[in-house]
């Protein structure tokens, strides 16, 4: 039973996929990041010096067991970390999910349910990530950048939030998302209590894409594309392309 955050379940999930060849494994997130993401989906794995979760083994838990008391004791912090992976679900789903962040949360557990069910539909769907489940890395491209960029002193959380607003530019600037709905994420941003400013400039991020396991050795990248709140799309597009683009 792994019982803590993200952390504790991504190593457990990892030594119970690999001991004796996989045995069963149940999780309790503490985190509202781990309840909402990293507890659901089967990823498992630790890292290397060399790099993020470069030991790892797809392998699902038997039961996700989250009780929303654990959040009391996090910090403000933690809460916004988690809530920047919340905001992805929103725009990603729009409906009840984003009406509920534009205005701030009320109904965690609810919240928690709308999301768990948007990625359990997902992975159930593409398990190994060759399609849908993809479109999970939304603001993804830009948050690792900055990550690395600030040697990982900003948080995953709050990196996705302003990787979001950076794809949410691109998408403007190559007219397949509406102003108003740009407008939108940022809110749902600011209401969520997190700075959506990008602190690095394009040319740093790119540099760094350009180095990522999952670029091609032209440049190319898979790129998840918001059209609207509730509508995104994966695109291959070109780190030279993004860079054109938001320059
Ligand atoms: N497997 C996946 O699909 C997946 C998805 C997203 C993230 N992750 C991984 O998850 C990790 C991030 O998860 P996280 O944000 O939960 O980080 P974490 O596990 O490091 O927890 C964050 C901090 O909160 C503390 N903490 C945990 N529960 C608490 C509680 N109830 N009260 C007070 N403090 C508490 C922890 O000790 C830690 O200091 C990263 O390593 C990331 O790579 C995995
Ligand atoms: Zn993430």
């Amino acid at each position: 039973m792994a019982l803590g955050g993200g952390v504790v379940s991504d190593i457990a999930g990892f030594a119970a996929a690999t001991y004796m060849r996989g045995i069963d494994f149940i999780v309790c997130p503490t985190t509202l990041l781990s309840a909402i993401d990293a507890s659901v989906g089967g990823k498992t794995g630790v890292d290397l010096k060399q790099g993020k979760n470069l030991l790892g083994a797809f392998h699902a838990p038997r039961l996700v067991l989250i009780d929303i008391n654990s959040f009391k004791t996090l910090s403000e912090s933690e809460i916004k970390n988690g809530m920047g992976e919340g905001i992805k679900y929103a725009v990603l789903t729009g409906g009840e999910l984003s009406k509920m962040v534009e205005v701030g949360i009320k109904d965690l557990e609810r919240f928690i349910e709308l999301c768990v069910s948007y990625k359990k539909d997902i992975v159930e769907r593409d398990f190994k990530e060759s399609g849908d489940r993809k479109l999970l890395n939304l603001g993804h491209t830009f948050a690792h950048a900055a990550e690395k960029l600030s040697n990982y002193t900003l948080p995953h959380g709050i990196a996705v939030a302003k990787g979001l607003m950076s794809v949410s530019e691109y998408a403007y600037r190559t007219n397949k998302l509406s102003f108003k709905d740009k407008e939108k994420i940022k809110n749902m941003i600011k209401a969520a209590g997190i700075d959506e400013t990008m602190p690095y400039k394009i040319n740093e991020l790119a540099f760094v894409m350009r180095m990522d396991k999952k670029a091609d050795s032209d440049g190319e990248v898979s790129l998840v594309v918001p059209y609207s709140v509730g509508e995104c799309k994966i695109e291959k597009t070109s780190i030279d392309k993004i860079v054109e683009v938001l320059k």
